[in-house]
């Protein structure tokens, strides 16, 4: 649903019809707080396989949620789930999935190739008011904005894991962006009962521009045998009171992910040394030991 159509450009879109594409742990969060918020959401990953997981995904999560929420009416919270459930249907034809949609978020692969890729295909069948946002971690919003003819309509639209509880947002404007197009992003970050906060367009915007290097420099600290992994992780906890110590946190985020981003990182300013790679994280990627999702990472978890 648009409001104040323009001749020439499109203004404030309020955000209804929702596509998420990629339906691993950030999309298939995404979904379920947008259907949890009255969107109707797509949710498109490149298998039927897939994207039943997302579903169980969104099950699970929701039956925490409400374990709290509806704690002394559990069939209201059943309810709940049910009907936030409905308001997800699954796709793996993206391209016919974007054609009735206000928003689309991708949370697919930390690849610039493979996004821009996506969202040049995209760009030709999505209605003229549609926005695309990317939840990319690292990667410059306007290099993968560049594959589409809607520069004015493309943001970063950056959110947290665990999304169902992470109450942060980062919306990004790269210099074409339209003051609409911001508008409505952080209208529906709020409206994701989520707080916005903004930032130019630089690697890893706030957050993980000092998260992502504070965990590298404790790999590198448990590398050169300065101190184990186990007392990093509760140093951190308990004398800097983070929630997940750094090689918790990195299992639980996604070894792939994180070299990723501190890939995505050195590529932008080479000379930097906090952007330094790492042998023992390289290791394990390509050992496929990529965290909590694939079992192990740092640590063990079968
Ligand atoms: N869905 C729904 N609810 C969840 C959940 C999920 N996926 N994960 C945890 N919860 C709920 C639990 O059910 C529990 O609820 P109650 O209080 O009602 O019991 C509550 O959260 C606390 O969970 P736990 O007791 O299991 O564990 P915890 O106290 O350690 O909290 C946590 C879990 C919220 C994940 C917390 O450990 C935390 O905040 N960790 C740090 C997460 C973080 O830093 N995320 C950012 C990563 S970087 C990033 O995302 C950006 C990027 O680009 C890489
Ligand atoms: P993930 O590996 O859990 O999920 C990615 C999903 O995308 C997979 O299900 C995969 O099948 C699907 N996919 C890949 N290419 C696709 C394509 N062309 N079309 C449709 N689906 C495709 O990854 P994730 O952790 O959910 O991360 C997704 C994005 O979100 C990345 O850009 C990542 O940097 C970013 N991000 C991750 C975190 C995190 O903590 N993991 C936090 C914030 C942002």
């Amino acid at each position: 649903i648009v409001r104040g159509f323009s001749s020439s450009a499109v203004r404030n879109v309020v955000i209804k019809n929702v596509t998420i594409i990629g339906g691993g742990q950030m999309g298939a969060g995404i979904a379920q707080v947008a259907a949890s918020t009255g969107h109707s959401v797509t949710l498109v990953d490149t298998s039927g396989d897939i994207l039943k997981k997302s579903i169980k995904m969104i099950e699970g999560s929701l039956k925490r949620v409400t374990k709290k929420k509806f704690s002394d009416k559990p069939e209201a919270g059943e309810e709940f789930i049910k009907k936030v459930v409905q308001k997800v249907s699954t796709s793996t034809d993206a391209e016919s999935a974007v054609q009735g949609s206000d928003l689309v978020v991708e949370a697919i692969v930390e690849n610039l190739k493979i996004k821009q890729d996506l969202f040049s295909r995209l760009d030709k069948l999505a209605p003229p008011h549609t926005i695309f946002a990317s939840n990319t971690s690292s990667l410059s919003i306007c290099d993968i904005a560049s594959s589409t003819n809607r520069q004015d309509r493309f943001g970063g639209l950056h959110f947290f894991n665990p999304v169902a509880m992470m109450k942060l947002v980062e919306v990004i404007g790269t210099p074409a962006t339209s003051q609409d197009t911001l508008d409505s992003l952080l209208d529906f970050s709020k409206v994701l009962g989520k707080t916005p906060v903004s930032c130019k367009d630089t690697s890893g915007f706030i957050v993980n521009r000092l998260l992502v290097p504070c965990m590298m420099e404790a790999v590198r600290l448990y590398e050169r045998g300065d101190a184990s992994k186990e007392d990093i992780d509760i140093g951190m906890k308990l004398g800097a009171g983070y929630p997940m110590g750094p090689f918790e946190l990195a299992d639980y985020v996604g070894l792939d992910i994180v070299k990723a981003v501190i890939e995505a990182f050195k590529t932008k300013d080479p000379n930097n040394p906090l952007f330094d790679s790492s042998d023992l994280l390289n290791k394990l990627v390509a050992e496929g030991k990529l965290g909590i999702k694939t079992g192990e990472g740092f640590y063990k978890y079968k």
